[in-house]
């Protein structure tokens, strides 16, 4: 069985008020939903005050990205081994955003994995299609390509134990979430892909699904075989909304 995750991606939003507010909230909700995990990725500034806040609870959290690079002069950047004093579990790489607003290839993403991984961090792996791409057929090739990079560098022994996160990228943020029937096929597709290289790990990893997930459409989303729990972008930044998704993930 795997275990559900339902994360919230906070992307650039907050602030110190605002994030004590929503996990005063979310710490009181989470009780009881032990049986999946919750997870929150902050802004950077605000990991220290997250990792103050939910130090001794079952949330664990992560950030929103990661440098390739080992720690040096590179402005700007924050390292993998830096996440790991402020105790993240996770850490999100190749979010669409990253991949589109700021130039970051799949061949990056894959180094971001590496350095994440070795660091000792769980990388969350985001993959997805945009509208055109899903138009003109091209959704498994796109999944394919964004897989393929970290495949080529870590192997399918550095997915052992990740987390991969399917996010069309029309979706995102759009309202118009995929239906449980249009996620599921590329989740079992990407689960297929895996299984060509490694049955039992293939099995083992959850793939999340994001995009337009509120707390009226999750229940259907999740009951689908092969979505593990979702990344939640708005609806985690409301924490009644936040919760009644991560209950629908523990039914
Ligand atoms: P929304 O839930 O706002 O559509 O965002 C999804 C997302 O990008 C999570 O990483």
């Amino acid at each position: 069985m795997r275990r559900p995750i339902v994360a919230g991606n906070w992307k650039m939003n907050g602030s110190l008020s605002s994030v004590r507010e929503l996990l005063a909230g979310v710490k009181n909700g989470a009780a009881g939903l032990e049986s999946i995990q919750i997870a929150v990725f902050p802004p950077f500034v605000y990991l220290a005050e997250v990792e103050r806040l939910l130090t001794g609870t079952a949330i664990v959290w992560g950030a929103q990205n990661v440098s390739e690079r080992a720690p040096g002069a590179f402005t700007g950047e924050v390292a993998a081994p830096m996440l790991l004093d402020f105790h993240c579990t996770y850490a999100l790489v190749g979010h669409s955003e990253r991949r589109t607003l700021y130039g970051e290839t799949s061949a990056i993403v894959a180094q971001k994995f590496a350095a994440a991984r070795k660091a000792g961090l769980t990388p969350m792996l985001c993959v997805g299609e945009t509208l055109e791409e899903r138009e003109r057929g091209a959704t498994e090739s796109v999944v394919i390509e964004q897989l393929g990079a970290v495949l080529d560098l870590e192997s399918i022994q550095g997915l052992d134990g990740a987390v991969i996160a399917y996010e069309p990228v029309w979706a995102i943020g759009t309202g118009r979430t995929a239906t449980p029937e249009q996620a599921q096929e590329v989740h079992a597709f990407i689960r297929g892909q895996l299984a060509r290289q490694d049955a039992k790990i293939a099995q083992d990893i959850r793939i999340l699904y994001g995009g337009s997930v509120k707390g009226s459409n999750a229940v259907e989303l999740f009951a689908m075989p092969d979505i593990d729990g979702g990344l939640i972008g708005g609806a985690s930044l409301q924490v009644e909304e936040f919760l009644t998704i991560a209950r629908a993930a523990a039914l």
